[in-house]
């Protein structure tokens, strides 16, 4: 039992960091739920991330993306990975609150698009014929607001487990967690 702690742990990343794969394993292991943005946003379109992306457009996604993680995040015993441009607008980890605690899972862009392109489901900003170069460029872009994390965790050659139990470490969390 903990005293006190976070509420919920926000994931935030680029693609292929391991948000979601590192958020449910945390999850697991914390005895918390694992809610992917994603997933939540499919779900309720009943479209894919790309069918989103070529329908209604980027701009609508982030709209729909930024509905479900403020709904999200009013829940508590609950791990969150975010949508790698989520934690990208400025001002999105500023003013989250005291019961939110943000990890930013670090990875290089040449890393991001070896995982991403071992992965099935496809990610519209990186259908590019220079996906590397297009990567680089928003990586870059992104680090700034990235780094409003209040804990980083490098997982270039890191295991979904060895990265899981930094974060845990990192938050001073050993295991199945109550707040009664
Ligand atoms: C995006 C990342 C994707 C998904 C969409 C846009 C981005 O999520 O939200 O393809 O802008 O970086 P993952 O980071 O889970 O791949």
């Amino acid at each position: 039992m903990i005293a006190s702690g976070p509420l919920r742990i926000l994931l935030v990343g680029f693609m292929g960091s391991g948000k979601s794969t590192v958020g449910a394993e945390l999850a697991a292991r914390l005895g918390w739920r694992f809610v992917d943005t994603d997933d939540v946003v499919e779900r309720e379109q009943g479209l894919l991330i790309e069918q989103i992306f070529s329908t209604l457009g980027e701009a609508r996604f982030r709209v729909l993306e930024h509905e479900v993680m403020q709904a999200l995040l009013q829940q508590e015993q609950l791990v969150v990975a975010s949508g790698g441009g989520w934690a990208a607008s400025p001002g999105r980890l500023s003013d989250l609150g005291a019961g939110t605690t943000t990890v930013w899972l670090r990875v290089s862009a040449e890393e991001a698009v070896r995982r991403a392109q071992a992965q099935s489901h496809d990610r519209p900003l990186l259908r590019r014929t220079d996906a590397l170069r297009a990567v680089r460029e928003l990586l870059l872009l992104r680090t700034p607001l990235y780094a409003k994390s209040q804990y980083e965790v490098d997982t270039e050659s890191f295991s979904v487990e060895d990265v899981t139990i930094r974060v845990m470490e990192l938050l001073g969390l050993t295991g199945p967690t109550t707040r009664d």
